[in-house]
């Protein structure tokens, strides 16, 4: 059956299976061909593995040489009468049979990471497959919204201002457009909702889980992703909510650090760069920032996509056979680093004051945020045959 993508504003309604399967083998030739990490990480457990960085970071040390065994959470849907479903299903579809073929231990379990049903289903398939140990976690949950325990209830992330509104353009991706949009500043309530879903504290209860039922390895490391981004997307990120998600999120890394200190393990967070994923394209007035970014880093050949980041992080980020990063005094690992430097910021400036809905398409990189949009749900890939 022939697939074309339907697109609603920022969000794609459907996924193409062979796509999705040809950009997850695009990843793992990638990783196969890159110089190969040298840490064994044998037994790795990734929340949140299906797209984006957790995916990448899944593919990265499965296929780049830590020849790691995965058990891989993830909220995907899916194919139904009502549609293809989505293309995290596809990927890990995709994702277990190329390792498996490999001979990599690849278990996906689909739902609700924050549910009691998925921890349990976690805490047995880590006594199944991994011998009863896990030697490292990564957190890249990116979600807008998280159920409150014991109640019907929810808490909902809002992306806003803290304090002074910010007005800015967004992409529309459905009709190729830039439009207007107002942020407005977020409530106490807002706020302090927003870091419950995305801020440490359900990354430390998994932590708290699994030290409960003896399943951290000796030298246990966690992980967690994050974004800050330079002073031009402040208002919108790093001083908005969900910087500030991300402020609590930084801060539980200490607090798990010293809860892994008996097993001498740690926890640090990767602060990684802005990249068009699932959940960015759903960031208000921060997409004239990336196409700015965009074309600037390919420009200046330091552009990066997931996997790029992630394979950086496992290979350049960590000295060969050690588990300490290069990381700064607040245990963060700056792969924003090529992100940040000043003479990509001051070109990225220049070029972000100059972006307006009627020149968007010629003097940014828009063309290439499209279709790494489109190829997230397999869209867009070279070598997919579209016409079936
Ligand atoms: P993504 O949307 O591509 O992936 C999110 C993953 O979380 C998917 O596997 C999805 O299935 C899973 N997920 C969502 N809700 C779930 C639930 N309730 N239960 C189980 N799984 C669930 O997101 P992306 O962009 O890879 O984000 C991952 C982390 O990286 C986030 O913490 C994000 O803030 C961070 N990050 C993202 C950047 C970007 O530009 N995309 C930049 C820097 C950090």
């Amino acid at each position: 059956m022939k697939i074309s993508p339907i697109i609603k504003g920022v969000v794609a309604k459907n996924a193409h299976p062979a796509g999705c399967a040809a950009a997850v083998k695009q990843q793992i030739d990638f990783v196969k061909h890159a110089p190969q990490v040298a840490q064994n990480r044998q037994r790795v457990l990734i929340l949140g593995a299906s797209s984006g960085f957790g995916l990448a970071s899944r593919i990265a040390l499965t296929f780049g040489g830590a020849k790691s065994d995965t058990i891989g959470v993830s909220f995907e849907k899916g194919p139904s009468e009502k549609g293809t479903g989505t293309a995290g299903w596809y990927n890990n579809i995709a994702f277990k049979q190329y390792a498996a073929s490999e001979g990599h231990i690849a278990i996906n379990i689909v739902g609700d990471a924050f549910s009691q049903e998925t921890r349990n289903a976690v805490n047995q398939a880590i006594d199944t497959y991994f011998g009863g140990q896990v030697d490292l976690l990564i957190y890249s949950l990116a979600t807008g919204i998280r159920p409150k325990p014991n109640s019907e209830e929810w808490w909902r992330s809002s992306i806003k201002t803290v304090e002074t509104p910010f007005s800015g353009l967004t992409a529309d991706l459905e009709h190729d457009r830039l439009i207007e949009t107002h942020v407005t500043a977020a409530s106490e309530q807002e706020i302090d909702d927003t870091v419950k879903v995305m801020g440490g504290e359900d990354w430390q209860q998994w932590v708290s889980l699994l030290l409960a039922k003896g399943q951290c390895a000796h030298q246990f490391q966690t992980l967690a992703y994050s974004y800050i981004g330079p002073e031009l997307t402040y208002p919108i990120y790093h001083h908005g909510t969900l910087g500030l998600a991300k402020q609590h999120l930084h801060r539980t890394a200490n607090t798990i650090n010293e809860q892994l200190t008996p097993l001498n393990g740690s926890a640090y967070i990767a602060v990684c760069k802005a990249l068009v994923t699932k959940a960015s394209v759903f960031i208000p007035a921060f997409s004239p920032y990336l196409l700015a970014l965009f074309k600037v880093m390919k420009a200046k050949g330091l552009h990066e996509g997931c996997i790029e980041q992630m394979h950086r992080l496992f290979y350049h980020k960590f000295q060969p056979n050690s588990l300490v990063p290069l990381s700064d005094d607040s245990r963060l690992i700056r792969l924003d680093d090529w992100e940040l430097q000043e003479e990509v910021q001051q070109e990225v400036r220049a070029l972000y004051r100059k972006i307006t809905p009627l020149n968007f398409q010629e003097i940014s990189d828009y063309e290439g945020v499209k279709r790494d949009f489109l190829a997230l749900n397999g869209f867009a890939i070279d070598g997919v045959d579209y016409g079936v």
